[in-house]
This record gives structure tokens, sequence and C-alpha cells, in this order.
């Protein structure tokens, strides 16, 4: 179903992202036939170029970075013709009255602030002083938004001078992950988990986002954040409260989000005995974190792990496990909800005891395993066992699942559609950055050194300790 008709401005045009997943995801929507007869992206950025320069370089993106089989000429020839571009000074006067000239009245105009956010505040006001944007305008901003409470305000207030809260979509891509927004079909939909979903029933919970990559290339931007900032108080705070949150009333943008708010201001401060920060080591073909930071006594962490309490009535004293990193075992994503033990084993303990678990993996092989007891089969007596009653997206769906739109695609596809129920307010940010600063604070306060683990291991033996001092254990990463 195409959207309505748009102008969508991308600033930082010409950039990594730009290039990697907007303009790629663009092209994959207007292949589905999404996008609208005349629907037009315009490229903004500070160098000379002009259209047809923008559209070579963005038919060489789409070679390299949209999905082979997607890559059709006669497509990208004729995707690029709804492409322009304008050369523009972010802080100056250069190419506003350009940008305002090509605009057209009547469509949707939506601003995608794809440049460092120094500049968010600059532009929304040039957009404004121009008379470019109007009360209908979207702008749309990535992460990172802001490095702690007090520069997240600082942006939120940029933005907020010239454009309602209604107006301003902060991109968390995670949100816009198909299986990150099952969670909430899988939890709201089926009447089989909620009554469970709660301390009386769920031992712990496991949010996993691991990575084999490492920080080589980004080494410089990523020393400035660590773990905690690039991946905890955004992605993995996002997965967090949709586990954790009340059902909101109705799928609808300010239901979900204060229900997240929520979540967030209710998780407890965490004691430095529960994190753990690690760095990864060089192997003999490879560098180790701090060469590739590029600062041999860096202290930032390329891998952590974390015990958060929250304190309400639903999740009182359930332990939610956090962790993330960069070079390790395997690329997987997901969460665990690990159920208690049944009250009593009517077998008798020789049997075997075990809890059910319901994985939701994230990345990749998406989909759903729920791990059941059942009589191990053969003569022996009333020994059980574990099988796992699995589900993979892939499967489920057969070739729809290759349909599936990427984040991006879906994310900016919202944004036309005046969608904000997958973006993040202005005081869910600044809530999440108001639990991350004083733990951050406190490990620069220590002068904590994180702990070494292997590259392409599992990370550091102290996240393996701190759960086994609670008698639990992480789940393989594999
Ligand atoms: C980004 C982080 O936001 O998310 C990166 O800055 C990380 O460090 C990436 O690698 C992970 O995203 P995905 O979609 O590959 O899981």
């Amino acid at each position: 179903i195409p959207v309505d008709d748009f102008d969508l401005v991308i600033f930082g045009g010409t950039g990594d992202l730009a290039r990697r997943k907007i303009l790629p995801g663009l092209y994959r929507r207007f292949c589905s036939g999404q996008m609208p007869e005349h629907a037009r992206i315009i490229g903004a950025a500070r160098g000379e170029m002009d259209d047809a320069g923008f559209r070579d370089l963005i038919r060489d993106a789409i070679k390299e970075f949209a999905k082979k089989n997607d890559c059709d000429d006669e497509k990208i020839g004729a995707f690029l013709q709804r492409l322009h571009f304008v050369t523009i000074d972010a802080k100056g006067e250069g190419g506003w009255s350009d940008l305002r000239d090509l605009m057209r009245d009547g469509v949707v105009k939506a601003f995608y602030f794809s440049v460092a956010p120094s500049l968010f505040g600059d532009l929304a006001k040039r957009l404004h002083e121009f008379q470019i944007a109007d009360d209908e305008s979207r702008i749309v901003v990535e992460k990172p938004f802001g490095r702690d409470l007090a520069t997240a305000k600082a942006l939120n207030a940029g933005l907020a001078a010239h454009f309602d809260e209604t107006q301003i979509y902060r991109i968390d891509h995670y949100l816009g992950k198909e299986t990150v927004q099952n969670l909430m079909a899988v939890r709201f939909g089926n009447i089989l988990f909620e009554p469970l979903w709660n301390a009386q029933y769920v031992d712990h919970i496991q949010i996993t986002v691991a990575e084999t990559v490492g920080v080589g290339g980004r080494g410089e931007y990523y020393d400035k954040s660590g773990a905690m900032r690039d991946m905890v108080q955004n992605h993995l705070m996002q997965l967090l409260c949709l586990i954790a949150m009340e059902p909101p009333s109705r799928f609808e943008p300010d239901s979900v989000r204060d229900e997240k708010l929520k979540v967030i201001r209710a998780l407890e401060d965490i004691d430095h005995h529960h994190i753990v920060r690690g760095q990864y080591d060089a192997t003999d073909t490879e560098q180790s974190y701090r060469e590739d930071a590029g600062d041999p006594r860096s202290r930032t962490e390329s891998y952590i792990a974390l015990r958060c309490l929250i304190s309400n009535w639903r999740w009182a004293g359930t332990p939610f496990y956090l962790r993330t990193g960069k070079k390790l075992k395997a690329r997987t994503s997901e969460i665990a909800v690990v159920f208690k033990d049944a009250p009593h084993s009517i077998f008798g303990e020789d049997a075997g005891r075990h809890a059910n678990v319901l994985t939701i993996r994230l990345q990749p092989n998406e989909g759903m395993t729920l791990k059941v007891t059942i009589k191990e089969p053969g003569p022996g007596g009333m020994r059980l066992i574990d099988v796992p009653l699995d589900m993979s997206f892939a499967d489920a769906l057969g070739e729809e699942a290759d349909d599936i739109p990427d984040a991006y695609e879906r994310l900016i596809m919202d944004v036309i559609r005046g969608n904000q129920t997958l973006f993040m307010r202005g005081d869910e940010v600044e809530a999440a950055w108001a639990w991350t600063d004083p733990l951050i604070n406190g490990w620069e306060a220590r002068n904590d050194v994180p702990k070494l683990y292997d590259a392409y291991s599992s990370g550091p033996e102290d996240a393996a300790m701190m759960l086994h001092r609670e008698g639990r254990r992480w789940r393989e990463v594999k």
C-alpha cells in the first residue's frame, strides 16, 4: 500500500548511514511499490555535487549494500530518477533557499538528520528561518542522542525550540526490527504467556546482544562511548522495556511509550558488583581493542554485563541480566525468559527437574523456542528430558519471510505515515540517560579497568562468575 506523497530530505545524504541503510532501504520500498509516483528524495550535504553525481553515488551504494537479488538495473535507474541533491551549509546561509525552492507544497515533508548531533539544533533553526518546514513536517534523528543526561536535554531543547514533540522521530533501529515488534505480539497477542509473566513465575530474564565484529574503523567514535552508551542505553534498554512493560491499552504511540517510560523510571541503581566491563584482547592475527581504539591505555568497555532490577509490583526481585559485546564467539541476539521450577516434583528428585525457558531469537535465525519437559522415551521409568518447541520465522512464513522490510525501511515509512509508536519520546531518552549516568560516573570515579577477554570467546570470566554467585548461568553464545 503506497504511503502519502512525500519529499524526504536527507541531511548527510552522502554519508555512511545514508549509503548503507537509508537509501538502499528506500530503494527496496520503491521496488515493493510503496513509494508514491511523485515522491522524491533530496540528498543534502556540504560537498559540491549535482543530481547526476548523487545518483551515481547512490547507484553504487545500492549495488554494494542492497541484497543481490534486489538489484535490477532498470529498477535502480527508475529509482534514481527520484533523487535530487542540494549543497548546503548547516551553519551558514548557503543552499537553504535552493532547498526551499525545490520542496513541494501539499505533500508530507520529512527531514532526516543523518549528521553529527552537534548540528541538530542548527538544522532545526534553519528549516524554520527559511520557512522550509511547517507544522506538519517531520524530523528524524539518530543515535547517539547525547552522551549523558545533560547533552540529551540540550539536544531535546534545540529541537523543541522549533518543532513539537509530535513532529520529532528519534530512531532506535532495534525498534524497527521485525522480531523486536514480535515481542509485543507474543506477549499481548497470546493468553498463554501473560499470566506467567511476573516475579511469581519467572526466575530471571537474560537479554543478550552478542556481535562478532570489533570496533576497527570506528575506534575513534567508539572509544568515547563504549558498550554502555553505544548499545545498552538505547537498544538493550528498549528490549528490556518491551519485555518488562505493562500491557499498553492500545498499540498507539503514547500508550506504548508511557509504559516503556515507567519501566525505565523503575530501574534500580546497580552496585558495582553487578556490572562487569570487558575489553577484547589481541589474537595471533588481529589487534586488541586498545589497538583498534588507538589508545594503549583506553578504559572503554567493548563488553558489558549487568544485573538490573525493576522496582515494581510485577518484577520485584526478578533479575534481568543484560550483556552485549564486540568480538564475541557468535553473532546472536536473543531474549530468554527462564521460568521457575514446578513447585513440586511428583516424579521424585531422581527424575530430574527442568525449568521452562522461552527464547525469542532476534537475529539471526529469527524465531522462538519454548523448552518443555517430557518423559524420556523408553522403558527406563519416569525420567524427564527437555525438548524444544521450535518455530523459525523462515519456516513458518516461507517466502514471505524474504519480504520482511529491514528496520530502516519500516521506520522511514512510519515517519511518512506519521506513526510514532516505534520511535523514542524525548522523556524516554532522558530517563534512560538518568539511569545510565550514575553507573558510568561510578566506574569512572573508581578508575575501573575493564577485564580482558579473548577475542571470539563468550566474554570475561567475571561475567560468568556474576551469575554463578547467584546459582545461575548465562546461556551459551552460539
Ligand atoms: C549500532 C551500534 O547502533 O548498532 C553498533 O552503534 C552496533 O556498534 C549496531 O554494531 C548493531 O546493530 P545490528 O542491527 O547489527 O544488531
